[in-house]
């Protein structure tokens, strides 16, 4: 089953979590994960994929214009209508709008028709409410990797559960 990371990323943050995200995917039997950037996005691939989840980081407690821009101009394309989608993002401070670039991206994953899911509080801990966040400069973002990788897991076997 085909499963998908489309992030935006200039300081390599949001792509170096969101392969986390794509290794715990493959962790799952049957599963083949790719990351993309916004700007070199296999739109054939990704219209296949059961799974797929956006990723930016935060700017000005918002995503970013580009990954705005990539979901009015792109995700259109991506026929995500059904299939299970969720949401990550990196920033520098705890208080500095991660969850609310989740929402962000959340929001219009559903109006594009995707099945929110992030397993939440249902799979125990970590409780990843939303979906993952990484904090960088604050904090050593490299301790949540392991976050990104459960989450990864558990979009997945969702995704397995739901579409084999
Ligand atoms: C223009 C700009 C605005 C930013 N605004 C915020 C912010 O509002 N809150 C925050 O926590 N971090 C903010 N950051 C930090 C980035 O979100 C953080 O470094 C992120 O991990 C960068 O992702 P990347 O390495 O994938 O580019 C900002 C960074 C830039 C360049």
């Amino acid at each position: 089953m085909k499963m998908a990371v489309i992030y935006h990323s200039v300081t390599g943050n949001t792509k170096n979590m969101g392969e986390h995200i794509a290794a715990g995917m493959q962790s799952v039997e049957g599963v083949e994960a790719r990351c993309f950037s916004i700007d070199d996005v296999d739109i054939d691939y990704v219209r296949d994929c059961k799974c797929v989840v956006l990723g930016s980081p935060i700017y000005a407690a918002h995503i970013t214009g580009q990954m705005m821009n990539f979901m009015l101009n792109t995700a259109g394309k991506l026929n995500l209508a059904g299939k299970l989608a969720g949401a990550y993002t990196t920033a520098q401070y705890v208080h500095g709008g991660g969850e609310l670039g989740i929402r962000e991206m959340l929001d219009h994953l559903m109006v594009m028709g995707a099945l929110i899911y992030s397993g939440g509080a249902s799979l125990g801990k970590p409780v990843i409410h939303l979906g993952p966040v990484g904090i960088d400069n604050t904090l050593d973002i490299d301790q949540f990797i392991p976050n990104f990788e459960i989450y990864g897991k558990r979009m997945a076997q969702k995704a397995v559960e739901l579409f084999s």
